[in-house]
C-alpha cells in the first residue's frame, strides 16, 4: 500500500477497528506497514533489527520474515504470550542488554507513551544503534484523540474521570493509569528534544497514519497536538 494515501489509512483504520475480534490480522497489518516505512530507509535483509517493547512480537516476525537478524526485548513476560519469537529477551527498555552500536535497526512502536521518562528510554535505543543505523519510534501523543487508549476520547475531559468512566461502563478494570503505565507525551516537547540531541539527525518526523499532508501536520503548533494521532519519529544515528 501507497504511504500515504486514503487506502492504506481506511484499511489500517478498518482493522483497528476490529482489534479486539482480530487482533493477529490487525497487527499482522500494522507490521507489515511500519516495516515498509522501515525498508523506505533501510533494507533490512541480513541486517540486525532490535525491537523494544514489541509485546507478543508480531513487528519482531515481520522483520524475521524479510530476512533480518530481529531481537524482541519486551519487559513483561505476560505480553509475550505463550509463543514469543524465536530470539526474544525479557528486558527493559530502560536498560538494553546490549553492547553499543550493534544494531542496524533500533525499532519501537506505541511503547514511548508508556515510559515515564522517553529522554532515557531514547538514549538507550540511540546507544544501542551503529552509526548510519535507524531508529524507529512511533508513538501515541496524549491530546490525540486515542491518548487515553481504552478510556478515550473522555481523557479530554481529565484522566481519573475518563477512567472511572470507563470502568462503571464496563464492568471490568481499566489495563492503563495515568502516571503508572500510560504518560501524557506531547508533540511539540518531543520533536523539540529530539532536535536537540547531537547524536542523532531526524530523517522524517510525521503523523505515522494519516492519508495526506503527514508532514505538515506534525508542524503546526497547537493543531499537531490533536491531528497527528500517533508520531512517527525516524531517526539517524550520527556518526
Ligand atoms: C501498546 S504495547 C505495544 C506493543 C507493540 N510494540 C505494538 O506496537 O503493538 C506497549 C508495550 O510496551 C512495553 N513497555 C512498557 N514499558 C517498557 C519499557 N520500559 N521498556 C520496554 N518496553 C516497555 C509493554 O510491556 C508493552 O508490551
Amino acid at each position: 500500500m501507497r504511504d500515504p494515501s486514503l487506502r492504506r489509512s481506511v484499511t489500517l483504520f478498518r482493522a483497528f477497528l476490529r482489534e479486539q475480534q482480530e487482533p493477529e490480522k490487525c497487527y499482522a497489518l500494522l507490521a507489515r506497514d511500519a516495516a515498509d516505512q522501515v525498508e523506505r530507509h533501510l533494507p533490512v535483509k541480513d541486517r540486525v533489527v532490535v525491537d523494544v517493547g514489541g509485546g507478543g512480537g508480531y513487528f519482531t516476525e515481520e522483520f524475521q520474515r524479510r530476512g533480518a537478524q530481529a531481537y524482541l526485548f519486551e519487559p513483561d513476560p505476560h505480553e509475550l504470550g505463550a509463543k514469543p519469537p524465536e530470539g526474544s529477551v525479557v528486558a527493559d527498555g530502560y536498560l538494553l542488554p546490549l553492547a553499543d552500536g550493534v544494531a542496524d535497526v533500533t525499532f519501537s512502536s506505541n511503547v514511548l507513551e508508556h515510559v515515564d521518562d522517553p529522554g532515557t528510554f531514547l538514549s538507550e535505543m540511540v546507544r544501542v544503534t551503529r552509526p548510519g543505523g535507524l531508529i524507529y519510534v512511533a508513538f501515541t501523543n496524549w491530546y490525540s484523540p486515542w491518548g487515553g487508549h481504552e478510556w478515550a476520547p473522555l481523557h479530554y475531559f481529565g484522566a481519573e474521570r475518563a477512567r472511572a468512566r470507563y470502568e462503571r461502563r464496563t464492568g471490568k478494570p481499566a489495563k492503563h493509569k495515568l502516571g503508572e503505565n500510560l504518560f501524557a507525551h506531547h508533540v511539540g516537547p518531543t520533536l523539540r528534544q529530539v532536535r536537540a540531541r547531537d547524536d542523532v539527525q531526524v530523517v522524517s518526523a510525521r503523523s505515522r497514519y494519516w492519508p495526506f499532508w503527514a508532514e505538515t501536520v506534525a508542524k503546526v503548533p497547537g493543531l499537531r497536538e490533536v491531528a497527528t494521532w500517533n508520531l512517527l519519529l525516524i531517526l539517524r544515528r550520527c556518526p
